[in-house]
Formats: structure tokens, sequence, C-alpha cells
């Protein structure tokens, strides 16, 4: 392998036994040999010269991720993937764009190169670039030690992998699976020339019989590649929070910075409220909000805004289960800030199709966007060689109005708009065998018209949107999810766009009304679109057309 403009090799490893070990060879710098911890993962960084030869080689270890970094033009490029050819066992770069292009790999959403992640961490507009930061395991498909991923874009549409940023700590690395946790969810602040990160450590005994442990920590980046020395900022949570007491949100409203935590309170969902003069010290207030109707363990990711000229709190319903059958939806309150707290006038559910999750927002620009993660809640993942489990929603614009969360898909996602493949109106649609299954279409009506329309098919399954007396809702068929009512808080139906992108598809209602995110693995290359309408002379327009990878 020749390293070209990189000089940086970055291992994740783990050590079968008291001689696991990879060795990095050259014919003019000779051997570096490092040592992969005997039964747990290690990072293992090697210094390159570039432009030259390198066989790289394991001896009783298991490679799980591995890329070329330290290039530098890394915040344009991103790093370089290298995979292990299963036979030879070869090291040898990986193409990106033919890496991605897999029926079961989103097209157009952003997803890791391989494995599991979650929420989105530390999103941020800084030095030209938009920062998105996020809960990984970069060694295999389900959730484990968490390390936080990193990812950059000029446009929000096109990311580039950047190293990883953080990892667990080592005492739980190297607890050889006996602690669990690690650099849990958190935010980015920037100031001036520094970015602020807070997060989340977590430890505790994975038998469960043991204290969990949940401190908020901070770290400074200048370039977003290297961070300070962690710093504990908030040790102790405050009397009457349960054990769950995480993911810190920071904001800054006048002249005072706060922080929103996820927790709760005497058994009901809370958001905790800090602030601090400097963004080092911080001091409990009070509670946010607390959540009085629903059955919640906690909330999850808070996070808290100004908008529009009211203020905005969304969190995540950890363990809950709402009227439809729908599981850990998350909630959105719009208010005022009164004594420091959430003074409620409305609220609504933030995502009808519920496979969205732990969202965070920034502002940038006079826009206020947000991310969520798309989260397999109903165990529909399909495992297969190099997939990955987790993936992100398009990034949506937020308002509000009339009390009300609207969310559109920012303006940039119309740049991957590809051939139109369907345009009519007042009449049925019948779209099939779209090739790579990755489109947009949008629908106009003169009233709200009663329609089914299909989605996707594939070997039994299906998903539809369907609306009818019941409302507009998602509709599966032969998955987990099936019988669970997907509906949208919507009176009638306007407009719709949809984004089908071949495992996933976001629905958004009467430009921003509703939004909705359901998982359907398709293992079909071709999509379909066939809308039928009860009185298709209502429907005023209809447009498919198809939708480019970010990854070309
Ligand atoms: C939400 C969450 C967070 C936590 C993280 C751990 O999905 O459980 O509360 O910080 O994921 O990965």
């Amino acid at each position: 392998m020749n390293t070209g403009k990189y000089t940086c090799l970055e291992i994740f490893a783990r050590g079968a036994g008291a001689e696991g070990r990879v060795r990095v060879v050259s014919e003019k710098y000779g051997k570096v040999e490092k040592e992969a911890g005997d039964g747990y993962y290690a990072w293992l960084k090697f210094s390159l010269e570039p432009w030259e030869d390198y066989e790289i080689s394991c001896e009783s270890c298991e490679v799980s991720f591995c890329y070329l970094s330290g290039n530098r033009d890394i915040l344009e490029a991103g790093v370089l993937f290298l995979e292990r050819d299963g036979e030879s066992g070869v090291f040898a770069a990986a193409d990106r764009a033919g890496w991605y292009d897999h029926p079961l790999r989103e097209a157009y959403h952003f997803s890791p190169w391989k494995n599991w992640s979650n929420d989105p961490n530390g999103l941020c507009w800084f030095q030209g670039y938009y920062h998105m930061f996020y809960q990984q395991n970069p060694h295999g498909q389900e959730w484990s030690d968490m390390y936080w991923g990193h990812a950059v874009s000029r446009d929000l549409v096109h990311w580039r992998h950047l190293p990883i940023a953080l990892a667990p700590g080592q005492e739980i690395l190297e607890s050889g699976g006996e602690l669990i946790g690690g650099a849990f969810s958190g935010c980015a602040a920037a100031r001036e020339d520094e970015v602020f990160f807070y997060l989340t450590r977590h430890r505790e005994a994975s038998r469960g019989d043991g204290e969990m442990v949940e401190q908020q920590w901070m770290t400074r980046s200048r370039d977003m590649l290297h961070f300070t020395e962690e710093k504990c900022v908030i040790a102790q949570k405050p009397a009457g929070a349960s054990c769950d007491f995480r993911d810190p949100k920071v904001l800054e409203i006048g002249d005072t910075w706060y922080m929103v935590l996820g927790s709760a309170l005497d058994g009901r969902g809370a958001i905790l409220l800090y602030e601090s003069e400097d963004m080092e010290n911080w001091r409990y207030v009070h509670p946010l909000l607390v959540e009085e109707k629903a059955d919640i363990r906690c909330f999850e990711c808070p996070d808290f805004m100004e908008l529009d000229g009211k203020y905005l709190a969304i969190g995540a319903f950890m363990g809950h289960q709402d009227a439809c059958g729908r599981h850990q939806m998350s909630r959105y309150y719009v208010g005022s800030w009164k004594d420091k707290r959430l003074a409620v006038e409305s609220e609504g559910w933030f995502d009808f199709g519920s496979n969205c999750y732990a969202m965070q927002s920034f502002a940038h620009q006079g826009r206020r966007i947000c991310i969520g993660w798309v989260f397999d809640l109903y165990g529909e993942h399909i495992v297969y060689e190099n997939g990955a489990c987790g993936s992100m929603t398009i990034p949506r614009e937020l308002h509000i109005k009339n009390g009300r969360l609207y969310m559109t898909p920012v303006e940039e996602i119309r740049r991957l708009e590809g051939e139109t493949i369907y345009r009519g109106g007042g009449e049925n649609a019948e779209v099939r065998h779209i090739k790579g299954n990755a489109y947009r279409a949008e629908i106009t009506c003169r009233e709200n018209v009663f329609f089914n329309i299909l989605l996707g098919e594939d070997e039994g399954k299906s998903i539809s949107l369907v609306n009818d007396r019941e409302g507009l809702r998602i509709v599966t068929k032969g998955v987990k999810s099936e019988g669970i009512c997907f509906r949208a808080d919507v009176e009638q139906v306007r407009k719709l766009e949809i984004f089908m992108d071949r495992r996933m598809v976001e629905v958004y209602v009467n430009d921003g009304e509703a939004a909705g995110t359901k998982i359907f693995y398709n293992t079909s290359k071709e999509g379909c679109f066939v809308l039928r309408a009860k009185e298709p002379d209502n429907i005023e327009g209809v447009c498919v057309g198809l939708m480019g990878s970010i990854w070309g």
C-alpha cells in the first residue's frame, strides 16, 4: 500500500491472546509494531511517511476499522478507509462511491463507513465547515462502548469522514467487558476561534449490579481534529435526579450560558437546567420542564433554543410507548422563557414515523437546523457484511408557526435532484423499476384527497403512505413494525414531499407541518412509487425525480 498524501494510519484492533500485534513495515523506514490489547479494542496510531510503500500485517488480532489520515486537505477530502481482502489479508484503499452503492445503504442520507452509529453530537458550523460528530461503535453493527465519530461538510449535503474524535476511557476498554460506557452524547458551542464540547462520560458494570455513573465533561478544539485534555465540569447530579443524567446541550441567552441535561426527577421525565458565566463552572438552577403526563424513564438528548420569538424544547422519551404503539417518540414544547423555566404553551410529537430519535440542532446564519438519528427502534435491521446500522435524517430547518413546530429539509438537498422520471397530475400514477431506489416525489392536492401510495415492496413486505378517514399515516406490512399506526397529526394533506432512500423514507407534509421517518429494508435495487387516489382529479401535480448519491 502506498500512503500517498496521508501521514497517519489508524487501526482499531482487538487482540486475541497475548501475542496480538499489528506490524507496519516499509523497506526504507523499517518496521513498527504495536500491541493489540488482549481481549480489548485498542486504537493504534502509526506515523507514516507520505508517498511510501508500506505493508500492514496483523497477528492474533482482529481489525474492525482502519483508515489513513494526517493529510493536509483532510477537512476537504476526509480520511481514506482501508479494507482487508479476506483471502490475501492485504489492506487496500476502498472506493467510497462503490462502498455505499448497496440496496441496504442510504445514497443521500449520512451514515458511517460501517458498523453502528446513533445520536448526532457536537453539531456546529466552524470556519467554513459544518461538523457532525455522532455516537459510534466502530467495531460492530450493535450498540457497545461509545466513541465519537466525526464528519464534515461544506454544504450540509455531501459529507466526508474524519478521524474518530473521542474514545471510551481506558478503564472501560481494558476491563475486558466488565465495564461498559464511554463518550456519550453531547454538544458543541463555537466561541470565536475555539469550539467548546460538552459530553457525558458513562460507566457501569456490564452485569448491571453496580452503580451507573454519568458525569459531564468538557474539552476544546481550535482545529476540530485535536482536543484539549478533558475536564469534568459536573460530577454530581442534583438531589432527586435519577441515575439517568446525561446529554448536555449548551446555549446562550443574554450574557449567560445555559446547559440542559436529560434526566428524571422523582420519577418524572425532566430536562434539568444549569447556568454558567464562563462555560466551565456550572450551577444547577432547577428543571427547565418536567413531563407530568407521559410515563417515561427519562428524557434523552434534550435541546433548547430560541426560535421565531418563542422558546422551544425538544426531548426524546426513553422507555415510552404512545397510544398508537409507537416506541420512544420525541416531543417538542413551545412556550416562553419565564423565571428560567419554559412556560409551555403548546406541544406535539417531533416525528410521526418514530424511527427518528435524539435530534440535535444548531444555528447558523439565521437558520436553525437539526439532524435526527434514524433509529432501528423495531429491530428491523438486516445484518450483512460491512453493513451499517444507524444513519441520519436530512438536515431540517426548524420554524415555529402558530405555536407549532415546522420542519422542512434544508434547501441544499435539492442539489442532488437528478432526472425527472414522472410528471403528471389529475390521475393515478404508477412508476416501477426505479433504478437505485433513491428518489424524491412531490405531490400537491387541490383538497384533502384520500390516497394510498406504495413506496416500497420486497418479498412480501411493503411500505405505503395512506390518507383516509383515519388520517395520514405510514403503513408497513410483513415487517416487525406492522400494525403500529404511524399517524401524522395534520387535519388535511395539501402537499407531500417524499424522500425515499433505499432502506428508509422521510415524509414532509404541508411544507413542514409534520415530518415522518420510517425504516424499510428493501433488498431490491429498484424502487416503486404507485399512487392510487379516490378522486385523482383533485391531485394537482405529481413529480418523481431521481436523487444522486452524496458519496460520489
Ligand atoms: C440516546 C442515548 C443517549 C446517550 C447515548 C449513548 O440514544 O441513549 O442518552 O448519551 O445514546 O450512546
